[in-house]
């Protein structure tokens, strides 16, 4: 039975184009973790699916480049479950410069397979509503997909 304390929640993470290639080192990370993967697909977004997702970012002079980039190859999304999921997953990724976290955490996903501000590995929702949202982005709960999933638990 789970403590008053616990706090088991959902969140986005996402996988990008540099990093699919290394997706069974990720995966490992995950599951060292305790995180449970409850949803998983590999997409490739076209450049408008690209924009929704990121249109926070609109107007800053990265975002034409971040959609080129999100759009180079596929990418694989997932729901993450576990205690406190939103912020041990970006823990567990490291800071959004893969050289910054090469210096300040070395062991995280974005220091081992990460480049740069851009190219850096993998994607986490930045709180319990961004993951909300990102999650029925990718995994929207329509009741046909609803029938279609085969499991809301990691088979793992
Ligand atoms: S920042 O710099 O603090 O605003 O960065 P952050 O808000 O954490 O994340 C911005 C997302 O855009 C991607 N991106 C870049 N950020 C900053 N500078 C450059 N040049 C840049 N290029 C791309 C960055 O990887 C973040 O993506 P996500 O998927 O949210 O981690």
């Amino acid at each position: 039975r789970e403590s008053i304390t616990s706090r088991r929640q959902r969140t986005f993470a996402m996988i990008k184009p540099d990093a699919v290639g290394k997706l069974g080192e990720i995966l490992d990370v995950i599951e060292g973790r305790e995180f449970e993967i409850t949803q998983m697909k590999m997409v490739r977004l076209t450049q408008s699916q690209a924009a929704a997702f990121y249109r926070e970012h609109e107007g800053r002079k990265f975002f034409e480049a971040l959609l080129e980039y999100m759009t180079s190859g596929p990418v694989v999304a997932m729901e993450l479950t576990g205690q406190d999921a939103v912020s041990r997953w970006r823990a567990t990724l490291g800071p959004t410069d893969s050289s910054v976290a090469r210096t300040d955490t070395p062991n995280s996903i974005r220091a081992l397979f990460g480049t740069d501000k851009q190219a850096n590995a993998a994607h986490g929702s930045d709180s319990e509503l961004s993951a909300t949202r990102e999650i029925e982005f990718f995994f929207p709960s329509s009741k046909v997909v609803d029938e279609l999933l085969p499991q809301t638990t990691a088979i793992l």
